[in-house]
């Protein structure tokens, strides 16, 4: 019958390694210890709490807003965005300014419109006209832009010799910046000599025709009458 009393230190081994009574503790004290743990921690409660998915929400919302920040403040990531010495290449690389490359202009003509007017810009005489020392080429850039986007169909004088063809409009599957770099390029190839095209003039010209049928040289030649003889 007094089983529990017979053998006071078998609970006390059980309950610790290191055994309550090696360590001087009597049983008043472990039971005051335990208690007081036993009170400092939380009670279960049932369902769970709302404070772990708001800190995760909170996290995700600021991983985007980071990424938000960086996307507009990193300056592209790029080294010198920060370098005080390179305003220049920052500024130059916000907006992309156009510059007429002849290069590339070469490239979209011999895809384009070298299968006429051949790579040498001589066409084929009583075929297809030349562009080198052509008086439609040079001056005005508007004639040529004119012609490259709604086409040319008639009769036509080039250097003295008689054309009668169609030369479709090409220009309409072609972007306002590869017209201006061709047009550049003719204008400056072959001995030819009239200054290079801007991409907002051929975007202003294709406005105005607003898919003009093709061009008849003679009305060409009045919008624009031929500067050079
Ligand atoms: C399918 C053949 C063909 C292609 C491709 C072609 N042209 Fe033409 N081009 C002609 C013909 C034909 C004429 C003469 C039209 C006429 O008889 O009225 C002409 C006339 C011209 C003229 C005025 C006459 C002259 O010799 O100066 C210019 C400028 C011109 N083309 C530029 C171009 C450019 C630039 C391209 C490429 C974007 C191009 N052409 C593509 C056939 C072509």
């Amino acid at each position: 019958m007094n089983d529990r009393n017979r053998h006071p230190d078998n609970n006390r081994h059980r309950r610790g390694p290191s055994g309550a009574g090696s360590d001087g503790l009597s049983d008043g004290r472990l039971v005051e210890v335990h208690s007081q743990i036993a009170r400092d921690k939380e009670e279960p409660q049932e369902g769970f709490s709302l404070t772990p998915i708001l800190i995760v929400f909170l996290f995700c919302g600021f991983g985007f807003w980071a990424g938000l920040y960086l996307t507009r403040n990193s300056g592209q990531f790029s080294a010198s965005a920060f370098d005080l010495d390179a305003p220049k290449a920052v500024a130059e690389g916000a907006s992309k300014v156009f510059e007429p490359d002849a290069a590339k202009g070469e490239k979209l003509f011999l895809t384009n419109c070298a299968v006429c007017h051949q790579p040498t810009g001589l066409g084929l005489t009583g075929v297809f006209p030349p562009l080198a020392g052509s008086p439609w080429v040079a001056g005005t850039d508007e004639r040529m832009i004119k012609a490259i986007l709604a086409g040319l169909a008639g009769e036509i004088e080039v250097k003295g010799v008689k054309y009668v063809g169609i030369m479709p409009n090409i220009g309409a599957g072609l972007k306002d910046a590869q017209i201006a770099n061709i047009a550049t390029y003719v204008r400056s190839a072959w001995g030819n000599n009239a200054e290079p095209v801007m991409d907002t003039k051929v975007a202003e010209v294709r406005k105005a025709l607003a898919g003009h049928a093709p061009y008849s040289p003679a009305e060409l030649a009045k919008e624009h009458p031929l500067e050079a003889k």
